[in-house]
């Protein structure tokens, strides 16, 4: 099949959950990965890695329902410097709240790109809680469809996967309020100070 290169486009790449799910994909993918994170000063260093290559993976995260601009300022660079042969593009996206769905604007504005620029769209894995069900018992459930996603890729067979955690909405915003209620306490924050817009003072 040949090998893929791995985007990585969240802005927090090193640390980021896309990074983690870049790391499943590519020990679930049984050929040579080659792995990016969007930084500002590579653009064209990673456009030039795509000449050459069947597929290209984009793992990022949903950010205000669309595209994280470190990767909306990538696609613009790779506009002006595709490669030849245009690589096909699957899509790995992550997102915080529950409903794997909330990805699917990001995936049409991704479906859109690629057909404006004559890239072969292929199969897309959207995750939904994508900021907690790794440190769950439901990561198996995530390693699962990312198999199947590597899977769908190597044998051209486009798929459209979704996963999340199979807890209750009411369940989902009590264990996501008290876990963010706690990581503001840890940094000396309350309750009434992350309701405000004063995220910055
Ligand atoms: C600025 C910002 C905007 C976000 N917007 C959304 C959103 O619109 N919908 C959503 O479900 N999650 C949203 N999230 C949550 C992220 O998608 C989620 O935390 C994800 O796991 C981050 O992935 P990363 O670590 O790979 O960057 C947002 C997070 C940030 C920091």
């Amino acid at each position: 099949m040949g090998k893929i290169l791995i985007i990585n486009g969240s802005p927090r790449a090193p640390r980021s959950n896309s990074r983690q799910y870049a790391e499943l994909f590519a020990k679930a993918y049984p050929d040579e990965t080659v792995y990016f994170n969007i930084t500002r000063a590579n653009h064209l260093e990673i456009c030039r890695a795509m000449e050459g290559v069947e597929n290209v993976l984009f793992v990022f995260p949903l950010y205000a329902d669309g595209i994280p601009v470190t990767l909306l300022n990538f696609l613009k660079t790779l506009e002006e410097n595709g490669p030849r042969h245009k690589p096909k593009v699957s899509l790995l996206i992550n997102c915080g709240f529950m409903e794997p769905e909330q990805n699917d604007v990001a995936v049409r504005i991704m479906g859109l790109y690629c057909r404006e620029n004559g890239y072969p769209f292929g199969s897309v894995l959207e995750i939904g809680s994508g900021e907690a069900i790794l440190s769950t018992p439901f990561r198996i459930l995530v390693r699962s469809k990312i198999r199947k996603l590597a899977s769908a890729i190597m044998r051209q067979t486009d798929r459209s996967l979704k996963v999340t955690m199979p807890i209750t909405k009411r369940m989902f915003l009590k264990a996501s309020t008290s876990y963010w209620e706690r990581y503001g306490k840890r940094n000396g924050i309350t309750k009434e100070q992350m309701a405000t817009m004063k995220i910055e003072e």
